[in-house]
């Protein structure tokens, strides 16, 4: 496709997602993986950037409560977290930083887990801050941090739509397997998306998430959906040492093309909260997520 024609077309879908916009919640995705070190920090940061290209409006929240994680990928140093709105020192629009390209970044700090111990006055106003993000935004992702703990689980539980990284590391799958066991044991409704990172190619990629797919399909009953695969690429890690995201150091390496091909596939799916009419006090978003995650943690 000739570039400016490519230019239109993501014009068209950023004012179609804009109107979306005015009338729904966030699309939220949460990025899980069970295993540490697969790259979601990396895919989800790099994700957000694409589709910020793309023309939305995209926030990430850091909900890794362990080392900083997006802020090493991003090269930057928030002031401020999570914990600061919900003490009421700072609104959740002042916490927020703009990366590159207007990708917002929200660092979650000890913010989600002093949610469990929060009073009702401070809860609601928390809970208003949300919901007036849920007008401003179109995609809300959120990166979590490795293992099954009880964050994780509140994130994926209350999220309608997840995506798992994996690599073909056997160690990689198996942990991989056990997050979803988690959620399918849970009955959880979520749409359960694979990318598989770190890959040989993408036939490679896609024999990995067949394995892991008739897997889950076989003890679990449940069938996985295929994101995307992102080959393994020293691109990124030298994009990682400039503490830079290699969607924008190095945008025609392939990992970068990799990640383009994951945004517009994932854009193009009708996700159900889109499908839902009109903003109501449960209708999915950024307001509802955190109101579940409260459900889990408190
Ligand atoms: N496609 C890739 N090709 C080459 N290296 C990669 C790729 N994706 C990630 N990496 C390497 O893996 C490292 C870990 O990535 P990242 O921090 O995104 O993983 P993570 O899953 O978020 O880790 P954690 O569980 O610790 O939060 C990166 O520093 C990078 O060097
Ligand atoms: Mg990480």
């Amino acid at each position: 496709m000739l570039k400016d024609q490519a230019a239109t077309l993501r014009a068209l879908a950023a004012r179609r997602a804009s109107q979306v916009r005015q009338l729904h919640p966030s699309r939220v995705i949460v990025v899980a993986s069970g295993k540490g070190g697969v790259g979601k920090t990396n895919i989800a940061v790099n994700l957000g950037i694409a589709w910020a290209e793309r023309g939305l409006q995209v926030a990430l929240l850091d909900a890794d409560m362990g080392l900083a994680n997006v802020d090493i990928v991003l090269g930057i140093n928030p002031r401020y977290n999570l914990s600061h709105v919900i003490s009421g020192e700072r609104t959740l629009k002042e916490v927020m930083v703009t990366g590159p390209l207007g990708l917002k970044i929200i660092a979650g700090g000890s913010g989600i887990a002093e949610l469990a111990d929060i009073g009702q006055k401070q809860l609601e106003s928390f809970i208003d801050g949300l919901e007036e993000l849920d007008q401003s935004l179109d995609v809300l992702l959120v990166d979590t941090s490795a293992g099954i703990s009880r964050s994780v689980l509140s994130f994926a539980l209350a999220s309608d739509e997840i995506l798992v990284v994996a690599t073909p590391d056997p160690t990689s799958l198996t942990d991989a397997y056990g997050l979803i066991k988690v959620l399918a044991i849970r009955n959880h409704p979520a749409q359960l998306r694979v990318i598989v990172n770190m890959c040989e190619g993408d036939k490679h990629g896609e024999e990995v998430f067949h394995k892991l797919d008739s897997v889950s399909q076989r003890f679990l009953s449940r069938k996985l959906d295929w994101a995307g695969s992102i080959p393994r690429d020293r691109m990124v890690q030298r994009a990682v040492r400039e503490f830079q995201p290699f969607y924008i150091a190095y945008p025609r390496c392939k990992a970068a093309m990799a990640i383009g091909q994951i945004a517009d596939g994932l854009l193009s799916e009708q996700p159900a909260s889109i499908a839902r009419p009109v903003i109501s006090a449960n209708a999915g978003g950024i307001g509802d997520l955190f109101r579940k995650v409260l459900k889990f943690v408190r």
